[in-house]
């Protein structure tokens, strides 16, 4: 090995002269690192890029991949710079290492400390509950209402609104480093973030190694994910240029290297900018031998160090976050010595001082070397010393779920396992406190493999085996992990004894079942309640079995055994009452009425969801009265009873204002029962926020709804963008009630666009993932009777073509279709009904026929139903077929009801459509809004952003809520303010919304 030349203080970033101390004379190496930034004018051009759209309310998201040392962090860096100079907020977080990402929300909370030290307004404004979620993960921030347990979702939607808020003011940069090393919380943050993204002044940028991803990696699908996001750019860094790397080498040695010295850096570093820093800071000129890898040239600069700068590098290579007093407790060395060890380090930009008072390395790499380079004993010393140090602070009372997560590191890390088994299990209580379920399951699954190592590990953490085994399958459970749910409950099942605790065995059963349904094994799932079921029977009646019966009339009610599913349900009712257990008895009822009401017993079905929600309102059980009216709104609805289904929905919100919640799939039913009632200013209005980040179920939800309306009004564009993102929400989804609206409105957009092919595909896949897993007839008529549709206009395109194997094609395939709604229509009632009208109709006009009175029935039937859309479609086709016949007096009152229901609702494809039939066949029609309406129409002059402005101020909206439900700044959302005022004349907003309500312009309230 070499012998270094240069001593550790030359290399500080003085500009002290060249002193010969080089035998070869080359210019002497002035700085560790090139003050002038090289390269990398594309990646920063696409990068301000990304930030030129934040600052316009675009959010964006950029990831910068590539190999260690290659210049990430300082490229991340540069931009940060840029983007404060601009007058941005920086918001900046490393991942650390530590094995298995412990550390939840690690990196957001490095980026969010400075904020809350300086104590940042925006932490005050936000609402009282979302400051408590994140005080539950900022120690430190004042906690007031949720304490320091906090819902994941609660955590997330805070961290969001915390930037919305940040971004009011300013753009806001959020740099995450090192994503390689995340805890899954973060992962799971940066997830969330991505979908919940709209029109913040956002721009996250994140770096990762490309090197460290192995297959399995799990950032590997957060990567998949964010990469598919339409607001992200994937930057990928490649190592300098032969050219870059001269200039970096010009830039350190503050003078032109010579060529042979660029040479020889060059074939040893491969462009690598760490490397080529550290050849030359090894004080070798890149001439001699020199070190093999990046790894030995690291080595060799810290072998040059004093021992005492070593020491505290060996304790820094153990613990990446530590502090001054922690040091100097677990080193021992003396505080002067100590401060001199680490000014050393510094100076020999080995360490780097961080704002907050402690010390990290200058680069990981040098972490991870120092660390490697530590012998055995040594390691397994160094952190049973810092395990010890951090229990201390832990006895002290400093219980973060930092800290704890830590010592179960450096007690694992130490190999003692029985201090590590009570680590573990102690800093998975605290992940627990925060929601962190994904660190608390691997660290119970941790706990779990060192307990057979462990002696007597009952007494020492106070549980037994099957406790902890269910307390890791709580937490498996709670970050999704279906699968080692489901294995963890029974291996839980082997240890516990059936005989000896019944009531305990059932209640794990029951979640079984629930997890086997969930993953698609109906039959077994089956098995397991009934065998929790005869556990239980031989007892008396306890609220276990009554919870048991729930479920399984729940399960028979899912499979459409309705006969079962009363049955079950009957029981479980009986069984509750008796033991006086309000939420198994409101679980029961609610299955009940499904039951009944899906057996097309309505009436008692409703009765049993009446009770339902009755219940669940007395006894405060928040959820079942959400759930029952819900459940009972789209029975009435499904019924033909749409007026009460909204009546019971808007109660039902009502409620939940009073109680302060929010409802969301309520709200949403609201918006349906709006839209198919035909006042789609009100569908709009009673939508939830745009701004929540919705996710799952909800958030496809959220999106049929808004496809129902772009499709209704004609956005075909809009209804394609939220198509598509609800097509990858629903890849997996088993549930008819997104896979038949998602299937339907594909097949009409593609329809419109005239791509039969695609039309016919949409349908195709919706029918067989629907009948794969269901016998929702009502869904499978809605499907269908979309595809008679299709093939209507199919036919009839082949026909002017003179197609005739086209036309025998769409033929067979509409009255196919059509069977299908037959069959649906035999028992579903008068909404399936209507449908088979239209489908019939849809036939005829497939075959040519022309039968203006089949259009009639159905639209008369749609008009029963009091949904005007489906009607006026169907008024429209009647004038078409009353044409064809030359009926043209027909045809013109029927042309008219058609573009007057049209223009009533704001469907602008459908107004063409009957306008462009009009000009046509030369009927005479008028479609004109009754007059009442029309004068409303626009008494003061306003525009329609105004009007939706209006209706929100008459609901009591601030300005900043009407920014936030119309897409707008909440300046714009002033500006329109003050023009409303001065054209209703009125001086302020409640005799704005007084106005607008005397004159009916107040539209729907706010949800
Ligand atoms: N464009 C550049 N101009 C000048 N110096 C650079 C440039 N890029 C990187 N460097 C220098 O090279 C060294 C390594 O770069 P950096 O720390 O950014 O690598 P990295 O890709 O973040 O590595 P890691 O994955 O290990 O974190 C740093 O000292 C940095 O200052
Ligand atoms: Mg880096």
């Amino acid at each position: 090995m070499p012998t270094p030349t240069l001593s550790p203080s030359m290399l500080t970033s003085g500009n002290s002269p060249a002193t010969g101390a080089w035998d070869h004379g080359p210019p002497m190496a002035t700085r560790m690192t090139s003050a002038r930034f090289v390269g990398r004018s594309g990646q920063l051009a696409e990068l301000e890029a990304a930030l030129r759209d934040a600052a316009e309310r675009r959010p964006s998201l950029a990831l910068i991949a590539g190999e260690s040392g290659v210049g990430k962090s300082r490229l991340v860096q540069e931009l940060l710079d840029r983007a404060r100079g601009d007058g941005a907020l920086v918001l900046a977080g490393d991942c650390v290492d530590l094995g298995e990402g412990e550390l939840p929300y690690a990196p957001l909370i490095g980026a969010l400390r400075g904020l809350q030290r300086d104590g940042h307004p925006a932490f005050d404004a936000l609402p009282v509950p979302l400051r408590g979620a994140l005080g539950a993960i900022l120690p430190g921030l004042e906690q007031d209402a949720a304490g320091p347990d906090a819902s994941q979702a609660s955590v997330f939607e805070a961290l969001l609104a915390l930037l919305e808020e940040l971004g009011d003011e300013r753009s806001v940069l959020l740099a995450i480093e090192d994503l390689h090393w995340a805890d899954s919380s973060t992962r799971g943050f940066l997830s969330f973030l991505s979908r919940s993204l709209c029109d913040e002044r956002l721009m996250l940028v994140a770096t990762y190694r490309s090197d460290e991803l192995h297959r399995r990696h799990p950032l590997r699908p957060l990567l998949g994910e964010l990469a598919r996001d339409p607001a992200s750019r994937l930057l990928d860094l490649p190592p300098f240029t032969r050219e870059e790397l001269a200039e970096q080498l010009e830039g350190i040695l503050a003078g032109t290297p010579e060529p042979a010295l660029v040479e020889r850096v060059w074939a040893r570093s491969e462009g690598n900018a760490l490397f080529a820093e550290e050849i030359l800071a090894a004080g070798l000129d890149g001439r001699g031998r020199l070190p093999p890898t990046l790894r030995d040239a690291l080595m060799l600069r810290v072998e040059q160090l004093s021992p005492a700068a070593r020491e505290v590098l060996r304790w820094l290579a153990c613990q990446t976050t530590i502090d001054h007093e922690l040091l100097a407790e677990v080193s021992g060395l003396e505080d002067g010595e100590l401060l001199d060890a680490l000014r050393e380090a510094v100076a020999a930009h080995i360490l780097v001082a961080s704002a907050d008072g402690g010390y990290a390395f200058r680069h990981a790499l040098l972490r991870e070397v120092v660390h490697d380079d530590l012998l055995p004993g040594e390691r397994t010393e160094l952190h049973s010393v810092l395990a010890r140090a951090l229990e201390k602070r832990i006895a002290d009372g400093a219980i973060g779920a930092h800290i704890t997560a830590q010592a179960a590191h450096h007690w694992m890390a130490a190999g003692y396992q029985s201090a590590a088994l009570g680590a573990a299990v102690r800093a998975a209580g605290a992940a627990e406190r925060v929601d962190a379920y994904a660190e608390a399951h691997a660290l119970l699954e941790r706990a779990l493999g060192l307990w057979q190592h462990v002696d007597n590990p009952e007494a020492l953490i106070g549980t037994t085996r099957a406790e902890l085994l269910l307390r890791a399958a709580d937490a498996a459970d709670a970050s999704g992990d279906g699968a080692r749910f489901e294995a963890l409950l029974r291996s839980a099942l082997d240890l516990l004894d059936p005989e000896r605790e019944p009531r305990r065995v059932a209640t794990v059963l029951l979640r079984l079942h629930y997890i086997q349904w969930e993953l698609n094994r109906q039959d077994e799932s089956i098995e397991t309640i009934d065998r929790a079921l005869a556990l239980l029977e031989p007892f008396e009646p306890t609220s276990e079995l009554a919870a048991l019966l729930g479920a399984k009339a729940r399960a028979r009610m899912l499979q459409a055994r309705y006969r079962e599913a009363i049955e079950a349900g009957r029981e479980a009712l009986e069984v509750s009452r008796s033991v006086g257990d309000a939420a198994a008895e409101a679980q029961a009822l609610g299955a009940m009425g499904v039951a009944l009401a899906t057996a097309r017993r309505v009436d008692d079905g409703i009765a049993a969801l009446r009770e339902a929600h009755a219940l669940a309102r007395e006894s405060g059980l928040v959820n079942y009265m959400e759930r029952s009216s819900v459940n009972l709104a789209d029975i009435l609805h499904l019924a033909g009873r749409s007026d009460e289904a909204l009546e019971i929905a808007r109660e039902g919100l009502e409620e939940a204002r009073e109680l302060e919640r929010r409802f969301t799939w309520l709200a949403l039913l609201v918006a349906e029962l709006e839209f198919d009632a035909g006042d789609w200013r009100a569908a709009v209005a009673a939508m939830p926020s745009e701004r929540r980040g919705y996710w799952g179920t909800t958030l496809l939800n959220f999106r049929v709804r808004r496809i129902e309306q772009a499709l209704g009004r004609g956005d075909d564009a809009q209804a394609r963008v939220e198509l598509d993102a609800a097509a990858r929400a629903a890849l997996d989804s088993t549930e008819p009630q997104f896979l038949a609206p998602l299937g339907a409105h594909r097949a009409e957009l593609e329809r419109r666009a005239g791509n039969a092919a695609a039309a016919r595909a949409a349908i195709d896949e919706a029918l067989d993932r629907i009948e794969f897993c269901s016998e929702d007839v009502a869904r499978i008529a809605q499907v269908a009777a979309a595809g008679v549709r299709v093939e209507a206009d199919e036919a009839e395109r082949a026909r002017d073509r003179r197609d005739e194997a086209g036309e025998g094609a769409a033929r067979e395939r509409a009255a196919a279709m059509a069977d299908r709604v037959q069959m649906a229509a035999y028992d579903g009632g008068p909404v399936v009904e209507a449908q088979l009208a239209l489908a019939q109709a849809e036939l005829a006009r497939a075959e040519g026929r022309r039968e203006p009175a089949l259009w009639e029935t159905a639209a008369a039937a749609w008009e029963d139903l009091g949904r005007p859309y489906p009607a006026a479609y169907a008024r429209w086709r009647e004038a078409e077929t009353l044409a064809a016949a030359r009926d043209r007096d027909g045809a013109a009152r029927a042309a008219d009801a058609a573009l007057e229901a049209a223009r009533r609702l704001g469907s602008g494809w459908l107004v063409a459509e009957v306008e462009g039939l009009a000009s046509r066949a030369r009927l005479r029609v008028e479609g004109a809004l009754p007059a009442e309406q029309a004068a409303d129409e626009d008494p003061f002059g306003l525009t329609a952003r105004e009007r939706e402005v209006l209706a929100l101020v008459a609901a009591g909206a601030t300005n900043r809520e009407i920014g936030e439900r119309l897409h707008m700044a909440e300046k714009t959302a002033s500006v329109h303010v003050s023009r409303i005022l001065a054209k209703l004349d009125v001086r302020s907003r409640t005799e704005a919304a007084a106005v607008a309500h005397r004159h009916g312009l107040a539209g729907a309230a706010l949800t």
